[in-house]
C-alpha cells in the first residue's frame, strides 16, 4: 500500500478513506493520532496491526465536541460537564463509562470505561464533523516508538501500512494528552499532560488524586497503557537530573545529548551527538520525542543522556515520559 500525505484542501479525500475502513495519521495539538472509524470492528482492529499494539491497551475515542461524545457515553457527569467547558477542545482526555454496545470491545479492551478525548485542531475537528461519526486516535508511531509530532515521523513509523496521513505541520505540545479518570469515586490522573493536577483541581473545586502508574507486568493498570516500554530509542538513554553533572560524564563519540540551551553550550561533543531541547521546559516538551527519533538516525550513538527537568507539576509530563523512554536509570556518581 502506498501512504498518500494529504494537505489541508484534501480533507474529503480522508473522510472517504475513512468511510472505507481505511487508517489515515491525523494532527492534534498534542502528537498525531492515528484514526480509524471508531465503530468499524475491522478498521479498528488494522490499527493495532499497523502499530504492533497489544491488543488489551484500549484506545482513545476522537470526538469533534461534547454532542458527538453523548451518543457513547453512559452518562455525563457534572465533573466532566465542568472540564469540558473549561478545557475542550484541548489536551484532556476524558474516561467515562461506555455507552454499552456503542463501540466494538477492540476499541474498549473489553473495559467498561471509554476514553473521549476532543483535540484543538482544526483540520481534525472538520474531519471528524464531516465523518459524523468519531474516530479512534491512538499516537500515530510503531508501538514503544516515541509519539509522532511531525507527519515526517508518522511516514517513518507507519508507510506502507496506511492509506494515508493528514499534514498539519509540527504539533504545538509535543506530549500527550492528560487522561483523568471520571469513572470513580473521587477523579484521578492516570497520565500528565500540559493540563496540571492542581489546574484540573481548581476548575471542579475538589482534589484531584495522581496515578503514579508503578505496575508490574501480571498486574491489569487502570490505564493499561502504563505496563509496556514507552517512547524507547534504539540507544538506552538515562536522565541526569542536576545540570552540573554532565561535566562528569566522561563523554565519549558513542553518546548522545539532549538537554537545555544553556546547558548544551557547554557540553564538550561534535554537534550531531547534541541536541537542543531549547530554552525552557515548554520547548523541552514540545522538542522531546524528536530528539529522540533524532538519536535513532545516528548509527554511531549507543547511549544517549538527557536532562531531567524538576519544576513541579509543570514538568509531570516531561518527566513521565522521558523515565520511560530511561526505563527508570537516572545517572548516579
Ligand atoms: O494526546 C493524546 O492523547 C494522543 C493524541 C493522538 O490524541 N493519543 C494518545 O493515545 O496518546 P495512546 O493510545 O497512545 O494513549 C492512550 C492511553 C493508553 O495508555 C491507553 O492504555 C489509555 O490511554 N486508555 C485508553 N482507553 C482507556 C480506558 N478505557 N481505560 C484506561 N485507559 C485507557
Ligand atoms: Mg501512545
Amino acid at each position: 500500500m502506498k501512504t498518500k500525505i494529504l494537505k489541508k484542501n484534501q480533507l474529503d479525500e480522508a473522510v472517504d478513506l475513512l468511510r472505507q475502513g481505511q487508517l489515515v495519521a491525523f494532527p492534534t495539538e498534542t502528537v498525531y493520532g492515528l484514526g480509524a472509524l471508531a465503530t468499524n470492528e475491522k478498521a479498528v482492529k488494522g490499527v493495532y496491526a499497523a502499530k504492533g499494539r497489544p491488543s488489551d491497551n484500549p484506545l482513545i475515542v476522537t470526538v469533534s465536541d461534547a454532542e458527538m461524545m453523548k451518543n457513547y457515553a453512559q452518562e455525563v457527569p457534572a465533573r466532566a460537564q465542568k472540564l469540558i467547558e473549561h478545557f475542550w477542545p484541548g489536551p484532556l482526555t476524558l474516561l467515562l463509562l461506555v455507552k454499552p454496545g456503542s463501540l466494538p470491545q477492540a476499541v474498549t479492551g473489553g473495559l467498561k470505561t471509554v476514553a473521549f478525548r476532543c483535540p484543538d485542531d482544526q483540520l481534525t475537528h472538520d474531519l471528524i464533523s464531516k465523518l459524523g461519526k468519531p474516530i479512534v486516535g491512538p499516537s500515530a508511531n510503531t508501538s514503544t516508538k516515541p509519539s509522532p509530532t511531525t507527519s515526517e515521523h508518522v511516514y517513518h513509523d507507519l508507510k506502507g501500512k496506511i492509506a494515508a496521513i493528514i499534514d498539519g505541520g509540527p504539533t504545538r505540545v509535543g506530549l500527550e494528552s492528560t487522561i483523568i479518570d471520571l469513572s470513580v469515586a473521587q477523579p484521578v490522573v492516570l497520565r500528565p499532560g500540559e493540563i496540571t493536577p492542581d489546574e484540573l483541581s481548581s476548575v471542579l473545586g475538589e482534589q484531584v488524586l495522581i496515578n503514579t502508574g508503578k505496575v508490574s507486568d501480571n498486574m491489569v493498570p487502570k490505564a493499561p497503557g502504563m505496563k509496556y516500554r514507552h517512547y524507547a530509542p534504539a540507544a538506552p538513554v538515562t536522565v541526569v537530573d542536576r545540570a552540573q553533572d554532565f561535566a562528569r560524564l566522561k563523554l565519549t563519540a558513542t553518546d548522545g545529548v539532549a538537554a537545555l540551551s544553556e546547558v548544551i553550550a557547554d557540553v564538550d561533543l561534535p554537534v550531531k551527538n547534541k541536541f537542543n531541547l531549547g530554552a525552557d521546559l515548554t520547548a523541552a516538551n514540545h522538542n522531546l520525542f524528536n530528539a529522540l527519533r533524532y538519536f535513532d538516525n545516528q548509527q554511531q550513538i549507543k547511549q544517549i543522556y538527557v536532562q531531567g527537568i524538576n519544576q513541579g507539576q509543570a514538568s509531570y509530563a516531561y518527566m513521565n515520559r522521558l523515565n520511560k523512554a530511561a526505563a527508570g536509570k537516572h545517572f548516579t556518581l
